[in-house]
Order: C-alpha cells, then sequence, then structure tokens
C-alpha cells in the first residue's frame, strides 16, 4: 500500500461579500471588526479583502512563530512600502543583512549607557510638562503629542527650539505620519508621482522636516569639538564593532533619526494618552501611584531605576495589554510556510495582533478591565499569562528597540506629575479606532487638579 502524507490546508477562508470582501466591515467597524473575527472564528483565517488576501493569526504560539522563530520567513514585506518613502532604509523599514548590521549598530545607543545620556533631556522636558493647566478641560490628546515631540527633538538634537517652530514641526511631522497611515492602510494608493494636493502637501511638509534636521547636522559638524550628549552625537559617533571606520552618513543618521520619530513619537503618545484616560477613571490606582513616588521621593536616578517603581510599571503595563499602540504586525512570506500548521502561500501578506491576543478570555481573566495588579509580582492577582501572550513592544529580533526609552518618557512624566496632581474626566466612553497605530475615536479630555 502506497502511504500519503495528508495535503497542509490553508486557514479556513471566511467569505465576505461579492467583490469586496470584508473591505466595507473592516473599515466600519474598524479594530472591532477583527475581534468579532477572532471570536467567530478562531485563532487561524482568510480574509478577502477586494482581490487582496489576508492571513490572521492569534494565539500566543503563533506569534512566536511569527515573530521570533521565522523571522527569515516572514518578512516587512509590502505593507512597509509607504513607511520607506518617509523612512528609507531605517531601521523601521529595512530587512536582511542591511538591517541587521544597523540593529547591531545602533543597539548600544539605547542600552543602559545611551539612555543614562538621553535621561537628563527626558527629566528636564518631563518636568517641564508636568505642571498643566488646571481646572479646565485638556485635550490631553493634543498635549501627549506635544510632550513626546519635545521629547524626541530634545533628546535627539539637545536643542532649544522656539515655540512657533516647535509647532511647525509638530505639524510637519503629523502630516507626514498622518499621509503614511493613510497609505498603509488603503489597499491601493494612487503613484506618488502624481501631482495630487496630498502629495504636494506630504513633500512640502518632509522637506521642512528633512531641512531642519539638516541645519542641526551641519552645525554639529562645524563644532564637533563640544560634546552635546544627545542622539544626534550618539548616531555621529555609532561604528560597526568590527570596524572603527565605518560610521553612519549624513543620509543614513536622517533616515534613523526619522526612523526613531516615526517609530517613538506617536507609539508614546498615544500609550500616554490612553494611561491617563483610564487613570481618570481611577483613582485610587493614581493614590498608589503617588504613594510609590513618594516612597521614593519622587527620585529617578538613572535609566535602571525604573525598577524601583514596580506598581507604577504595572499601571503602564497594564495599559498597554489594552491598548498596544502597535495593535496589529504585518509580514509577508518570503516564501511557502507554516504557522500553526497552516500553509501561508509565498508572497502572502500575515498579521498577527497583540490587541487581540491581550485581551483574550483564555489567556486574562476580566480581559477587558483595568486591573495594574495583575502585572505585580508577589500580589494576590498576580497573573502569569502564557509567555507570548503579551507583546506591545513585540517580540523576536525585530523588537522594539526604543522600549526603554518609551518607559522612561512615560514613568518621568508620571512621577513628576503625581507629586502635586491628580486628573478626572467625564469621558467614559473613548472607543478605539485603528489605523496604523491604535487611536481614540474622539480626543481624550482630562480635568487636573492640584493637592
Ligand atoms: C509606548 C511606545 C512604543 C510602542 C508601544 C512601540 C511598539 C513597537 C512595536 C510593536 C514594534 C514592532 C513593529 C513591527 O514589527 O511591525 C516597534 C519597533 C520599533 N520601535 Fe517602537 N514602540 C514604542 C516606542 C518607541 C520609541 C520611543 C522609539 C525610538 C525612540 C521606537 C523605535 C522603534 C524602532 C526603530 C523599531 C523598529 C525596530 C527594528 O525593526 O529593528 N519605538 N515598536
Amino acid at each position: 500500500m502506497k502511504l500519503t502524507t495528508p495535503p497542509i490546508l490553508e486557514p479556513p477562508l471566511i467569505k465576505g461579500k461579492f467583490l469586496f470582501g470584508h473591505l466595507m466591515a473592516a473599515k466600519k467597524e474598524g479594530v472591532y471588526f477583527y475581534t468579532r473575527m477572532s471570536k467567530d472564528h478562531g485563532d487561524a483565517l482568510r480574509l478577502k479583502f477586494g482581490h487582496q488576501t489576508i492571513y490572521l493569526f492569534f494565539n500566543p504560539e503563533h506569534n512566536k512563530e511569527v515573530l521570533v522563530d521565522k523571522p527569515d520567513q516572514f518578512i516587512k514585506g509590502v505593507r512597509y512600502e509607504p513607511l520607506r518613502l518617509l523612512l528609507g532604509n531605517g531601521l523601521l523599514t529595512s530587512t536582511g543583512k542591511d538591517w541587521s548590521a544597523q540593529r547591531k549598530m545602533l543597539n548600544p545607543l539605547f542600552g543602559k549607557e545611551g539612555m543614562d545620556i538621553l535621561l537628563i533631556h527626558i527629566n528636564y522636558i518631563s518636568e517641564k510638562y508636568s505642571s498643566p493647566k488646571i481646572n479646565e478641560e485638556i485635550n490631553w490628546t493634543k498635549y501627549m503629542f506635544e510632550y513626546t515631540l519635545e521629547v524626541a527633538f530634545t533628546s535627539f538634537f539637545g536643542a532649544n527650539f522656539l515655540e512657533d517652530q516647535k509647532l511647525k514641526l509638530l505639524k510637519a511631522s503629523s502630516d507626514c505620519i498622518r499621509f503614511v497611515s493613510k497609505r498603509m492602510s488603503n489597499i491601493i494608493n494612487p503613484p506618488i508621482y502624481l501631482p495630487l494636493k496630498e502629495h504636494r502637501q506630504f513633500r512640502k511638509s518632509f522637506l521642512y522636516l528633512k531641512k531642519t534636521v539638516e541645519g542641526i547636522y551641519n552645525s554639529r559638524l562645524q563644532d564637533s569639538d563640544s560634546p552635546s550628549n544627545d542622539m544626534l552625537d550618539l548616531l555621529m559617533n555609532a561604528h560597526d564593532s568590527e570596524s572603527e571606520n565605518k560610521k553612519l552618513t549624513s543620509d543614513e543618521i536622517w533616515d534613523q533619526i526619522l526612523s526613531f520619530l516615526i517609530a517613538g513619537h506617536e507609539t508614546t503618545a498615544l500609550t500616554m494618552s490612553w494611561f491617563f484616560y483610564l487613570l481618570a477613571q481611577n483613582s485610587e490606582v493614581q493614590e498608589k501611584i503617588a504613594q510609590e513616588c513618594e516612597k521614593n521621593n519622587f527620585q529617578f536616578e538613572n535609566s535602571l531605576s525604573l525598577s524601583q517603581y514596580p506598581y507604577l510599571m504595572a499601571a503602564i503595563n497594564e495599559t498597554m495589554r489594552l491598548y498596544p499602540s502597535g495593535w496589529i504586525l504585518a509580514r509577508s512570506a518570503a516564501e511557502e510556510a507554516t504557522i500553526g500548521g497552516f500553509r501561508v502561500k509565498k508572497g502572502g501578506t500575515i498579521a498577527v495582533s497583540p490587541l487581540i491576543t491581550q485581551r483574550d478570555p483564555r489567556w486574562w481573566s476580566n480581559p477587558d478591565k483595568f486591573i495594574p495588579e495583575r502585572f505585580l509580582e508577589g500580589h494576590d492577582l498576580f497573573h502569569q499569562a502564557p509567555r507570548n501572550a503579551f507583546i506591545p513592544f513585540s517580540i523576536g529580533k525585530r523588537n522594539c528597540i526604543g522600549s526603554r526609552f518609551a518607559l522612561l518618557e512615560i514613568a518621568l512624566f508620571a512621577i513628576h506629575f503625581f507629586k502635586n496632581h491628580r486628573v478626572n474626566t467625564t469621558q467614559t466612553d473613548v472607543k478605539m479606532k485603528g489605523f496604523v497605530t491604535l487611536k481614540s475615536d474622539k480626543h481624550i479630555q482630562i480635568k487636573v487638579t492640584k493637592i
């Protein structure tokens, strides 16, 4: 008798509407569409969006397989093309050998030594922002975007920006991010060379950002004797571990700076908006954070001091569990492969979702509730979820290089803020709106009181 092995099947195809498939439903329901799909159809499925097929995987084991075990089979492919318009071949968008060489060179910048240098800037800006207007509603989303942009520009360039230059930079970078996010969410995009109004606007904002950065870089070259102790300094001195002479060119530095800005600015601002939205509804959590800060005399010695603030870190982790700003991570199959025993065709688009895994009732009890204690080791409510069920900074070799930077930025702001302030809000029904990042459907409004 001839033995045959059973064919490996693709994940089940969930039929949508004729011609458009699930396009309209996904546009209308946003992130809730994907939550519904996972509830109704399980951990592995295929969906049609117009002519495109997307494979979705929701199990922690799938996260590991895609992001940790097979990073050379599942690469950052066509879905990253719009970002490449903006970021060239920087760390976020490059692949293969190019990427490994860059990551090796840049890792030390985000390690303890680099972070201790940048901490001075983060601390200075967080203190500056920690006393907002009191007793009136503040557009907190906007405030957090301003804060994270100022942290980025100050720690990258150590520069004192004038108020109107800061506003122009904020507008230029959010114009660029909006344009690129839209192109990443669209199935089809008009070619960038067409003279459309939005293309012209993008180019204008892009050039403004580039000119500003080039201006700072050039003046730094002329005055290279005095160290500025900022990211630009670190980048200009970064070198290949094998060859002291192999340094980054000015174009490479620009790609990296912009990659850090784009990858770090909006993600951190949104996390902080959601964080304060949750805190404003949970006064007891605010008190526990304030008590912990007081116990530490509101001090923060170096970039390792985060460990002195376990409750604050638990509250930040719990925010990122509920609202991971990178809520969906897309890859392309470089070759035919399998995930969870299912076949994925070469060139297929694959997505895993931190948001869906992190709110899955199989791994998290009361998954939609804000309970910081579940991250607090030793507490009764501490809960050890499966290893890859909490991945806000992704996992594997392409995980977030800026995670420590982001945590410092959030924690330092909170430490300064809770010295004298508390927050409340009348909003209780803010919904998630997911494009490339996880936004809120309306701006988060916060009222600050002084204690
Ligand atoms: C709370 C804030 C942040 C969150 C939730 C976050 C999340 C993530 C995630 C999920 C990825 C993987 C993306 C993918 O594979 O498609 C990523 C990558 C990356 N992040 Fe972050 N990030 C944050 C802040 C930052 C900051 C502050 C910086 C820089 C200063 C940064 C720089 C980067 C870079 C350069 C990559 C690409 C790394 C590589 O491919 O080697 N991120 N981030």
